[in-house]
């Protein structure tokens, strides 16, 4: 199926975020080993939810936290078989856009130090220094939404 017939929307019901949560834990705990309770941290539900169907099946997520003002981008990830067709950038376009109609100025993020060149395509800044989550390297990125 062609990226462009894969849906890309809200999350507004609870099955569907329960869907974003069950790719989720398959793509961060299982594949990259990130300790559970580090993912589950209670943010979600006062979070924005991206979530893309192809049909009837969740291949990628993405949520937004606002807080102060300010928008905070986080657990994006695609399902391994969808990747490198577009995915991941719609799911942050439209996690952006949903920020923006909040009044959102500038949105952030703290992606693997790999995913630096992906971001910053997407208009974001690599902000001085790095942080360690276990064997993880996390940068931080903003973007202005003006
Ligand atoms: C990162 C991720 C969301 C990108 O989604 P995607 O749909 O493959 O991304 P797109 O098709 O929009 O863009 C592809 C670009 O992503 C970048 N990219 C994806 N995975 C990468 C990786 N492991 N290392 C470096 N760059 C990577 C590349 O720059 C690629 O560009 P190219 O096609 O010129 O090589 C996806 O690979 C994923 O879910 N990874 C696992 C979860 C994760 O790490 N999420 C990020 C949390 S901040």
């Amino acid at each position: 199926m062609e990226p462009s017939q894969v849906n890309v929307r809200v999350v507004t019901h609870e099955d569907e975020l329960t869907a974003c949560q069950a790719l989720r834990h398959q793509i961060f705990v299982v594949e990259q080993g990130i300790p559970a309770h580090l993912d589950a941290d209670g943010l979600d539900d006062d979070a924005l939810h991206s979530i893309a169907y192809e049909g009837d099946l969740a291949v990628a997520t993405g949520r937004l936290v606002v807080s102060g003002g300010h928008g905070v981008l986080a657990r994006i990830a695609v399902v391994p078989s969808h990747r490198g067709q577009g995915l991941g950038q719609r799911i942050v376009q439209h996690l952006e856009s949903m920020a923006r109609e909040r009044g959102v100025p500038e949105v952030s993020l703290h992606p693997h130090a790999h995913l630096e060149r992906f971001y910053r395509r997407l208009g974001y800044e690599k902000v001085p220094g790095t942080s360690v989550v276990g064997a993880h390297r996390l940068i931080t990125m903003v973007k202005s939404l003006d």
